[in-house]
């Protein structure tokens, strides 16, 4: 199990290195790393939005399929849910495969709104990119406490 943590500003560097971080800049959410020791394997960025997102999920080529992904949107939900939200919503790609199969799994659905076509020049960290995809809003229901819970807390919303 890899350590997730929150990024903080003296790490930056060190993940920038390798992974893309390309919503540092955004400034509404907060960049969830996962790590194996010093090395950084991957990230999730949570937009604190209402309801929140999640987005920027990406794991390092060599890492994959070892449950990165799934562990940072695990962290991601708790973390949702611990600031009182119950949904969680993420856009993926039509034509991202591996993403669909991952939040599948994770538990995600439709949200039930059409398709949005993105056409046009984001500007990330890392420089401008061209996009023109079609995405899908899938969300989750959070029930319950965090994962992380360890007592019960008869009062806790
Ligand atoms: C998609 C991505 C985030 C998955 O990360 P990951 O750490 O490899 O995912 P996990 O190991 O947690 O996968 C959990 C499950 O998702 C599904 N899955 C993940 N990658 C898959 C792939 N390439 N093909 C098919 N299913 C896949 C599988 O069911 C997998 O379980 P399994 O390995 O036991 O079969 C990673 O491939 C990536 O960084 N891709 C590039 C960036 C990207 O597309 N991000 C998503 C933006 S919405």
């Amino acid at each position: 199990m890899p350590d997730i943590r929150p990024l903080a500003s003296t790490e930056i560097d060190v993940v920038g290195a390798v992974l893309g971080l390309a919503r540092l800049h955004q400034g509404d959410g907060v960049y969830l790393v996962a790590w194996q020791g010093s090395e950084p394997l991957g990230h999730a960025h949570l937009a604190l939005t209402d309801p929140p997102e999640l987005q920027d999920v990406e794991i390092r080529l060599e890492y994959r399929r070892h449950g990165v992904a799934s562990s940072l949107t695990a962290y991601a939900e708790d973390e949702a849910r611990r600031r009182g939200f119950h949904r969680l919503r993420l856009d993926v790609s039509v034509d991202n495969a591996p993403a669909q199969a991952l939040y599948r799994r994770c538990g995600y659905a439709s949200a039930g709104e059409a398709p949005r076509r993105v056409t046009g020049t984001i500007q990330l960290r890392t420089g401008p990119i061209e996009v023109d995809e079609t995405l899908l809003v899938w969300e989750k229901r959070l029930s319950g406490g965090p994962h992380t819970t360890v007592s019960s807390r008869p009062d806790a919303g």
